[in-house]
């Protein structure tokens, strides 16, 4: 009984080893490893046949039966490893894994030009004290126009002027309706600004049906005209260098009154003339005015109580200002050619 089993682990090892040469894949290496180590494989049942056998023999037995377990383990994970680099190196020669490439450039990029002109002016009016608020781009004929004492027979209420859309809505054609949504939900003392884009029918070389602006907003006890020439000639020297020259002319706004415009030195010709200041040496770069009484009156401030003035620019008529562009499409073709020089 006990040679016979001796011979069939003997037996067992020889067909084994014959079986292990022969393998061809990792597939026949997993089947090895049930046939021979598996809970039905043919170690279990030379162990089950072992525990027939005389218990004096029986260590002797098991000592055979256990080093041919470990020499099969030992040959099973030698052909896996084997093959785990065979395979490794097929994938290379096919070349769909070339480690020696070296790895792609990802180029960063970096702030668009209007965008960094934007952060600019909100950084310098949150510096002194305005805090930032936005509105719908969408918005309602009150918002836009109504409220801010925009009369019906407006030239820019007209359809070459607006884009209206679905419902009586239209897209905002400036950010002045913010400044009606804030005194809404807020009383005075209110320091606000509100950047953002605004739609007009307008198109060419200095024109864009979108566009963008700043927002800015005072309103509290006792601020008369003094206070908004001193923020906004403030601002002008921090943006465009302090030995910029300011100028307030006369204007009209339907909201504010009076109403001005501000005119900086030109940037580009230090005021002595040039095409883009049409030699006149000074350039435009915002409207504002003191809150005419009529728009408190639809937000329910007391104009008596309360006096504040407004100001709106436009972001891209500065940043052409500052870079030397001449062409407002330039900002929103982007090309990298264009926008890899800022
Ligand atoms: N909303 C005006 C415009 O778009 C600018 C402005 C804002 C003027 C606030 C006065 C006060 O032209």
């Amino acid at each position: 009984m006990k040679d016979e089993l001796v011979n069939k682990i003997a037996t067992i090892r020889r067909t084994a080893m014959s079986e292990l040469t022969n393998i061809a894949d990792e597939d026949a290496v997993r089947e090895l490893r049930v046939k021979y180590l598996g809970r039905k494989g043919i170690i279990q049942s030379l162990l089950s046949e072992m525990s027939a056998l005389p218990s004096h023999v029986r260590p002797e037995v098991g000592k055979e039966i256990n080093e041919l377990k470990a020499f099969l383990i030992e040959e099973l994970d030698k052909k896996t490893k084997v093959f785990l680099e065979i395979s490794r190196e097929e994938i290379i020669a096919k070349g769909r894994l070339d480690i020696t490439l070296p790895g792609r450039y990802v180029k960063p990029g970096h702030r668009h030009p209007l965008r960094t002109t934007m952060e600019s002016i909100v950084d310098i009016f949150t510096g002194l004290g305005f805090s930032i608020y936005e509105g719908p781009e969408v918005e309602t004929d009150y918002y836009n126009f109504e409220a801010l004492n925009v009369p019906p027979e407006h030239p820019a209420r007209d359809m070459h002027d607006t884009f209206y859309v679905e419902g009586g809505l239209l897209l905002r054609t400036h950010t002045s309706p913010v400044q009606i949504r804030v005194m809404e939900k807020e009383r005075p003392p209110i320091f606000m600004i509100a950047p953002g884009a605004v739609y007009r029918r307008d198109s060419d070389i200095s024109h864009s049906p979108m566009f963008h602006q700043v927002e800015g907003l005072l309103v509290d006890k006792d601020i008369n005209f003094g206070h908004l020439k001193e923020v906004l000639a403030v601002f002008c020297r921090k943006m465009f260098g302090e030995k910029r020259d300011v100028r307030f002319r006369p204007s009209f706004f339907p909201f504010t009154e009076p109403s001005a415009e501000v005119d900086i030195s030109c940037v580009i010709c230090q005021g002595k003339g040039c095409r883009i200041c049409k030699m006149s040496g000074w350039v435009e770069i915002l409207g504002c005015g003191m809150v005419h009484p009529l728009v408190f009156k639809s937000v329910n401030i007391n104009p008596k109580k309360y006096t504040g003035f407004a100001f709106g620019l436009g972001i891209e008529r500065i940043a052409m200002l500052i870079y030397g562009i001449n062409d407002i499409r330039l900002f929103y073709e982007n090309d990298m050619r264009f926008l890899e020089q800022f």
